[in-house]
């Protein structure tokens, strides 16, 4: 019995993913070089590209590869802090660390918009902060991700666009959860970059992309041997280039929005027969249909997850974090959610493998979980 429930984190990787990264490993040369092998490298890197701009609903000239979206997203910031000569820096308290720790290196000031009980970006104190800054001559970059990656939380993207789009500020979209999900419509959007990672759809992870519209082509984090039409430097990595390309070819194929947002309607309802104290986090607001995150107080996730592990159950507890502990989810915390009830936060994410079956295994496990757990509180 095993289940892998922890799509957010990362996917497993598609076949045809890896049939064209063994294709790829196959080849020599860099893919600058004009003699032929290197034309072919570039071959698979064009190819590449116009699989992540239909994707993404980009122009291909717009589409920049990185090192991750994590990359991708520092480089908005901090290169577009520069390129803009933004006076602030806006990030949402539930964005992701990739944003968060950029602002902080930024090098200007930065302020952070808080959200309510569910999730949901505190537009009104946006709003009228971008309105004090257009009317102090301040320039603002404001970064926001479309969707959580802790709570599945969608955040208005369509709003944000068109109080940011039109006025002098830049808008960054962290869209890594939303590819494949949601329509990016990059192109013809307001907004004017948005990061997207492999990883997340059955690519091979460590490599991202930026999306810039032309106005932020000289928005740069690492300008080296000018590759990337000087937009990133360093050699490109043709093996996973073509991975992200062939995901993002075959992702729309194999994965169903309205297939997953079944499920984890199914989990739902299992969840809350076999646990009704259940609680789960941004019930209210409108989230996407992979993620449920959700805490049965008294069980500590650290406990929970170290049963369902052993049963061969991969779930999360929120964001997976580097060290590999379970740390405390600071977009929990900045939903008001006590640190007791945090503590037991479990976040379960479906993707393109995902079956009924899978459903049926966490069950099994934490049906035991749970009844470990009456069994101690009855004893005690
Ligand atoms: C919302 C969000 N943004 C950014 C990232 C960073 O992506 P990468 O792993 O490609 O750096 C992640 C990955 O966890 C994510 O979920």
């Amino acid at each position: 019995m095993s289940a892998y429930l922890d799509h957010n984190a990362s996917a497993p990787m598609l076949p045809r993913v890896r049939a064209a990264m063994l294709a790829a490993l196959e080849m020599v040369g860099n893919p600058s070089s004009v003699h032929g092998p290197g034309r072919a490298l570039r071959a698979v890197i064009d190819d590449a590209r116009d699989a992540v701009a239909r994707a993404t609903g980009a122009e291909t000239k717009q589409v920049v590869f990185t090192g991750s979206a994590t990359e991708a997203i520092t480089q908005a910031i901090v290169g577009g802090v520069k390129a803009f000569q933004i006076d602030r820096v806006v990030v949402c308290a539930t964005d992701h660390a990739a944003a968060l720790k950029a602002a902080e290196v930024c090098g200007v000031s930065v302020r952070t918009i808080g959200v309510d009980e569910n999730g949901v970006i505190d537009f009104d104190a946006l709003a009228l902060l971008a309105d004090t800054a257009g009317a102090a001559g301040e320039k603002l970059l404001v970064a926001v991700s479309w969707i959580n990656n802790e709570t599945g939380v969608v955040q208005p993207r369509a709003k944000l666009e068109s109080l940011i789009g039109p006025s002098p500020h830049i808008l960054v979209i962290d869209a890594v959860q939303a590819l494949g999900k949601r329509d990016l419509d990059f192109a013809s959007s307001a907004t004017d970059m948005m990061a997207v990672s492999a990883h997340k759809i059955g690519g091979p992870a460590g490599i991202g992309a930026l999306l810039v519209k032309g106005h932020a082509d000289n928005v740069r984090l690492i300008p080296g041997g000018g590759q990337e039409q000087g937009r990133r430097g360093g050699t490109e990595s043709a093996v996973l280039i073509a991975g992200f390309g062939a995901a993002c070819a075959e992702f729309a194929t194999v994965f169903d929005n309205a297939r997953a947002a079944e499920l984890v309607g199914d989990f739902e309802s299992r969840l809350t027969r076999v646990a009704p104290d259940v609680v789960i986090f941004s019930y209210g607001a409108e989230r996407v249909g992979t993620t449920i995150n959700f805490a049965v107080p008294g069980i500590k996730n650290t406990v929970a997850m170290m049963s369902l592990d052993l049963a061969g159950i991969a779930i999360s507890s929120g964001s997976a974090c580097s060290s590999g502990k379970v740390g405390r989810s600071h977009v929990l915390s900045a939903m008001g959610v006590a640190s007791e009830l945090s503590e037991c936060g479990l976040r379960v994410s479906f993707g393109w493998s995902s079956t009924a079956e899978d459903i049926d295994a966490f069950f099994r496990a934490f049906e035991t979980v749970l009844s470990r757990h009456r069994r101690n509180g009855a004893a005690a």
